[in-house]
């Protein structure tokens, strides 16, 4: 009788559990699984990816690694920022964009630019020049010069980032910005024209939060986007697609039923949607590290089996890669009771995956396949 040598991936597998386990059982296998996310996510034509701080990947080789077997999608996370690139009035700084573009060139994956009109990460001298006219000149300028540069290099543009905040009391649900107090709603217009004219074949998004769950701001906040977007279209401004940031929490209510209807209702528009900042808080589960990791995997996996069901989902970002670099340790929504980091992305502190990776990978398994969109490198 022949003896058949039984490898450690068919021993895996008939334990019952799956490809990108390796990893998950600490020292005892503790061997990042080769094939990435990126791949798997391919293969259901979607685009998944992650967002990064230029200084993480060039002083740590490990996580460029990951990036590179992880992401076919790269998102800067303050370096397309006005404060990234508009340091002072008149004086442009595209080193660090321009070195992420190098490492997505190399490595097979397109970026999504981040984002050109917000009311955070605007420098000093931006904010100072706002109430004091020629602001149309200012907004339109640093668009044409970034996207201008870019063009045809960068696919995909947040052109406008997080515009409706039903809680700010306007009849409209717009945030309160400078923006729109120096300019009105028309700023919106403006800066997806703009973006139209500096670079016609780039995706257009507008990028919003808070849009995940079933609790009635959030429904405010859902009503104020899709009128939103209607309103835009109707003007005949160039949108062509909503980000959904996705920073989940654990604990907060959420309804499939409303969600699909939601993302379903943005579809109908035309538009194409994207999940642009996915990371899970865990704040509200108690308990040892694999219980919370376990209530972070099945907290993404409900959401992605609900938003990935509808094909114009077409790429899923998270918001990092590892859980060295969340900018939740530097933020209230943050904060656990018992004083310990959060985990809210898909690779550990020492980038080997956890239950939320193998969730990403079941879940874009799972999914219906789709058309792979068109930025994406072939
Ligand atoms: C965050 C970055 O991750 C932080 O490093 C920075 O200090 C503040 O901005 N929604 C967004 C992102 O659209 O741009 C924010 O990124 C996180 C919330």
């Amino acid at each position: 009788m022949r003896t058949q040598r039984i490898g450690r991936r068919d021993l895996l597998a008939g334990l019952g559990v799956g490809l990108g386990v390796a990893g998950l059982a600490g020292g005892l296998m503790a061997q990042p699984e080769p094939i990435g996310l990126r791949a798997i996510a391919a293969t259901r034509g979607i685009a998944y990816g992650a967002a990064l701080g230029l200084r993480s990947v060039t002083e740590e080789p490990a996580l460029a690694e990951a990036y590179a077997r992880e992401c076919a999608v790269l998102v800067p996370e303050g370096d397309a920022k006005w404060t990234g690139l508009h340091p002072a009035s008149g004086v442009f700084r595209f080193d660090g964009l321009d070195r992420l573009l190098e490492i997505a060139v190399r490595h097979g994956q397109c970026v999504r630019g981040h984002t050109l009109l917000w009311h955070e990460a605007l420098p000093e001298w931006v904010r100072d020049a706002l109430p004091n006219g020629r602001i149309f000149e200012l907004l339109t300028d640093h668009i044409f010069t970034v996207l201008g540069r870019y063009r045809g290099r960068i696919p995909v543009w947040d052109v406008v980032n997080e515009a409706v905040e039903p809680e700010d009391g306007r009849e409209d649900g717009l945030r309160q910005t400078p923006w729109l107090s120096a300019l009105g709603p028309r700023c919106l217009d403006l800066a997806f024209k703009a973006a139209r004219a500096a670079d016609p074949a780039a995706l257009l998004m507008l990028n919003e939060h808070d849009l995940e769950y079933a609790s009635p701001l959030q429904d405010r906040r859902r009503r104020a986007v899709l009128r939103l977007l209607e309103t835009l279209l109707a003007r005949g401004v160039p949108v062509d697609g909503l980000g959904m940031q996705s920073h989940l929490r654990i604990g907060r209510p959420f309804d499939a039923r409303i969600l699909h209807r939601f993302v379903g209702e943005v579809t109908d528009l035309g538009l194409t949607v994207m999940i642009t900042e996915l990371d899970v808080g865990d704040a509200a589960v108690t308990g040892d590290i694999a219980t919370r990791d376990r209530a972070v995997a099945d907290h993404a996996r409900a959401y992605l089996d609900t938003v990935l069901d509808h094909a114009c989902v077409k790429a899923v970002t998270s918001w990092g890669l590892s859980d060295r670099q969340s900018w939740l340790h530097h933020h209230p929504a943050g904060w656990r009771a018992d004083g310990q980091p959060m985990r809210p992305l898909p690779l550990d502190t020492d980038l080997r995956p956890k239950p939320l990776w193998q969730a990403l990978a079941d879940a874009f398994r799972a999914a219906p396949a789709r058309t792979p969109p068109a930025w994406i490198p072939g």
